[in-house]
């Protein structure tokens, strides 16, 4: 665990393995509300959001997904926050110490999981952006046309050197981030790069809408077909909804646990939540006129922004300029979630390894630092990715499950069964398991909140939440 110090403007994180209160906090409002933000919005936005939209119907995807936004992620983003607010911990402190007792322990554990599954499939993602970033610097897709860029990719994702090599290069700037603490300077540094990202992804948006054909793009992502929302899109919708505003594995709960007291759970959970949405929404604008302006199949798959965003930089002017500053924005918003997503693992295992108790004296063992700490996660995160990229270029056929790679498997496992899993734990806990007296905060806390909003919480988190997850997992599984 660290502890964010607060001097005037700057946050300075300093290494508190054994501290368990939260001394201090963010300095300003918005200093957390971008460094969740900066969680937030990453590859699920513009790498997954669009592909799976793609092969889910694009119209009709995009409205189950704006409801289960709506309906899963507002609660639930304040719920986390709730929680670590009160409890001044992360994921793993925070269920003992709200409940008072252990019972809840394997919510933590089930985070850390989900972390470390995510980890394994984001970083290669990640380092497909980094072989982008790298390949637009040497202007090596300049002039391809559609069939040789998928072919350019499916090239580069096969090459199984070349693919470990990229993955692992984020894991190690992210570990360096968290091994220096210099987490606070990136915050700052995305503070001007996000803002960046949003204006080149709206000038691109406007490249692509004047290109032939661009309106059956967005037709295509717009138009609701009604017969088209199945089970499945409505699973996916769910999943990708848990997955891009990262809920339901106890990320945020460690920003909750920086929170200043003043600042307001309901507002800060819109804001990050209207950020994230809209970041989607314009990959969206941008990807689908373009798949069929140029004849891409919208059901590509996990490829299909990697295949159709070179394809468009090409359109741009000043396309050498504006490829490598578009890649490199995609860089650092994937870095920003890798950092918030890895240090879930190395805070559960400082906070985990002091909890453990020595076999014979029953005194407990001398803690992981953070140091440490982040050396293990890092050694276990490159040990997934190695799996992960061996099962992918097909080189091992063992290393498949029910005919699928591991990629597709974490990737598929995370957003459809344990993310769902962890938030309905989370509902469940908050809303039934709580005292009363706990429970006078997440909306109520402040008293620009009105009261009704707070039952109105109250009453979602405690029915609507719960009941909705199950009857989506039931659906799916067909038996409902
Ligand atoms: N939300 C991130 C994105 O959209 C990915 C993510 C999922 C994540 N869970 C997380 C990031 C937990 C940080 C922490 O890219």
């Amino acid at each position: 665990m660290h502890v964010y110090f607060v001097r005037t403007n700057r946050i300075h994180i300093k290494d508190m393995a054994n501290e368990s209160k939260r001394n201090t906090s963010f300095t300003s409002k918005i200093g957390l509300i971008m460094a969740a933000a900066g969680s937030a919005v990453g590859l699920g936005n513009i790498w997954k959001f669009p592909y799976i939209a793609g092969e889910n119907g694009g119209g009709a995807f995009l409205i189950v997904y704006l409801i289960c936004v709506a309906l899963f992620g507002l609660p639930l983003l304040m719920t986390e926050f709730f929680i670590g607010k009160r409890s001044g911990k992360s994921a793993f402190g925070a269920f003992r110490e709200l409940s008072g007792n252990g019972r809840w322990q394997w919510l933590s554990w089930l985070c850390m999981l989900t972390a470390m599954l995510i980890m394994g499939f984001y970083f290669i993602v990640t380092g497909w952006c980094f072989n982008y970033l790298f390949e637009a610097f040497r202007n090596t897709f300049d002039g391809l046309g559609t069939e040789a860029l998928a072919e350019h990719f499916a090239a580069v994702a096969s090459n199984t050197p070349r693919m470990i090599g990229f993955s692992v290069l984020p894991v190690v700037l992210t570990a360096a981030v968290l091994w220096f603490d210099v987490n606070a300077g990136i915050e700052r540094l995305s503070k001007i790069l996000m803002p960046l990202l949003l204006l080149m992804m709206l000038l691109m948006a406007g490249r692509v809408l004047m290109l032939d054909g661009s309106n059956v793009g967005m037709r295509f992502f717009f138009q609701t077909d009604f017969s088209k929302i199945t089970p499945r899109v409505i699973m996916e919708a769910m999943g990708q909804c848990f997955f891009s505003l990262s809920i339901g594995m106890g990320a945020l709960i460690t920003y909750g646990s920086y929170m200043p007291k003043n600042q307001n759970i309901t507002a800060t959970s819109i804001q990050v939540i209207t950020l994230d949405t809209l970041v989607a929404v314009l990959a969206g604008v941008i990807i689908f006129p373009a798949v069929f302006a140029f004849g891409f199949d919208p059901a590509e798959g996990p490829q299909l922004v990697f295949v159709v965003l070179p394809a468009i930089l090409e359109q741009m002017s000043f396309s050498w300029f504006s490829s490598v500053l578009f890649f490199t924005l995609l860089c650092i918003a994937a870095l920003t979630s890798t950092i918030s997503l890895m240090e879930v693992m190395v805070a559960f295992i400082c906070e985990a390894s002091a909890a453990v108790r020595k076999p014979k004296s029953g005194h407990p063992g001398r803690p992981l630092n953070r140091h440490q700490s982040v050396l293990l996660t890092s050694a276990m995160t490159i040990v997934l990715i190695v799996l992960c990229v061996l099962s992918m270029t097909g080189k091992t056929e063992w290393l498949t499950i029910m005919g699928h790679n591991l990629f597709d498997c974490f990737d598929e496992i995370t957003s459809c069964v344990m993310m769902p899993l962890g938030a309905l734990g989370m509902s469940v806990f908050v809303g039934w398991c709580l005292p009363n007296e706990t429970l006078k905060g997440p909306a109520r806390g402040t008293r620009r909140t009105k009261r009704w909003f707070g039952k109105i919480y109250l009453a979602v988190l405690r029915w609507v939440v719960p009941v909705a997850i199950m009857i989506i997992f039931l659906n799916s599984l067909g038996i409902i």
